[in-house]
């Protein structure tokens, strides 16, 4: 791929691993576009809630997946995601809708009426995705690619403090058996499951900090794409 064709920067990993922050902070740093693809998931499982869709029905949730109304748009304090004129960004991120997400997603058929929206946000100057399989299935191609990882007992502590700092209750015992059920969920899947690409640099941040990620990630940069830091 020539040097000059956007960078595109793939973030995969599983549920509270971090993902989310490395890619907002690798975004703003090099001023590259942002998908946050766990988000249109979440969308699309909230979306189902509401409509009293079946979680499983692949023939609905593929039509609600095809025919989706949702926008993210950029806010002040991060991205607005809208649903049907609906801003859901703070609905999105209950454990509610992060569970149906992570059923719908199991939904072969979904995933590929998803996969042109997640696509289309590659263009210039470039792109960081986050989820689970932007490194495999969606961007194959992407220069950068990061696993990162990090033991269940820290992923559930940090999402329970996240969930904490955003006002919602937040229950550590349940969030660990969340995060250890969606795990399992998103890596036995057989439509994209969870794993890294083979050409992904892996990250276990359990013991890191959010710079020293960034460390890494910058050499890796730097090796593909010297112009650009
Ligand atoms: O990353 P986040 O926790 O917001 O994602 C919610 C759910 O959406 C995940 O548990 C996963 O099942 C699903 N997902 C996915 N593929 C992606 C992103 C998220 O299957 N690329």
């Amino acid at each position: 791929m020539s040097e000059y064709a956007p960078l595109v920067i793939t973030i995969d990993g599983p549920s509270g691993s971090g993902k989310g922050t490395i890619a907002k902070r690798l975004s703003s740093e090099y001023g590259l576009r942002l998908l946050d693809s766990g988000a249109l998931y979440r969308v699309l499982g909230l979306a189902a809630l509401r409509r009293g869709v079946v979680l499983t029905d692949a023939v609905a949730l593929e039509a609600l997946a095809a025919s989706l109304d949702v926008r993210f748009d950029v806010a002040e304090d991060g991205v607005q995601v809208v649903l049907e004129g609906d801003d859901v960004s703070r609905e999105i991120r209950t454990e509610e809708a992060g569970r149906a997400a992570s059923i719908v997603a199991a939904v072969a058929p979904v995933r590929s009426a998803l996969l042109k929206r997640q696509r289309d946000f590659s263009r210039p100057p470039g792109l960081v995705a986050d989820g689970r399989d932007m490194g495999t299935v969606v961007f194959p191609e992407a220069q950068v690619k990061i696993f990162l990882t990090a033991s269940a007992d820290e992923r559930a502590l940090r999402r329970c403090n996240q969930l904490l700092a955003k006002g919602f209750d937040a229950n550590l015992a349940d969030i660990l058996s969340d995060v250890l059920e969606r795990d399992a969920r998103d890596t036995q899947r057989t439509a994209a499951p969870l794993k890294p690409a083979l050409d992904a640099l892996e990250l276990d941040c359990t013991d890191l900090t959010v710079d020293q990620v960034l460390q890494s990630i910058r050499a890796l940069i730097l090796t593909k794409r010297p112009r650009l830091v």
